[in-house]
């Protein structure tokens, strides 16, 4: 059975919360970069600092849905950049299997996004949490009766 993430915006307040995994080397530098540019960006997204995207376990991003995540994203080197030689190329095929996963577990494809933002790339940080922001305010806040009982675990363990 697949479960649906359908909209239902009761509040109209309502903001996407995002949490970005973002590799240190590139993305995170060019994060730093867009504060220090004062680059005007939604402030909907949370950054988590990784040392490479290779090392983002699937299990993190899970954890973040579960957690309450509207949307998760990673971000890292270029492809040929990755200050560990392959670990963006893993991610890659990784990301490919985490989001058909996703999508079984009913998380629209929109939710779960990867791309590549380099050191001195802050304007593109910029366009695409700009970007993702709007993607997912269309789609309203996410709705896992799938995900509820590991919710439930979560806060037991509190
Ligand atoms: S060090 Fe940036 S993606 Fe690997």
């Amino acid at each position: 059975m697949v479960v649906t993430d359908e909209k239902t915006i009761e509040n109209t307040d309502w903001e996407p919360r995002i949490v970005g995994f973002l590799c240190r080397w590139c993305s995170y530098a060019g994060a730093d970069l867009a504060g220090i540019s004062r680059l005007d960006y939604p402030p909907n997204s949370i950054f988590i600092k990784v040392p490479c995207t290779g090392r983002v376990d699937p299990t993190f991003v899970l954890k973040a849905f579960a957690d309450g995540a509207d949307a998760v994203f990673i971000s890292g080197c270029h492809l040929g950049d990755c200050h560990y030689i392959e670990g963006n190329y893993k991610t890659m095929r990784r990301f490919e299997i985490l989001k058909e996963t996703l999508k079984q577990l009913g998380i629209h494809e929109r939710r779960f996004q990867l791309t590549w933002i380099s050191a001195s790339e802050a304007q593109k940080l910029k366009e695409f949490l700009t970007s993702m922001t709007s993607s997912i305010k269309e789609l309203g806040p996410i709705q896992l009766p799938i995900l509820a009982p590991l919710q439930k675990e979560d806060k037991q363990d509190d």
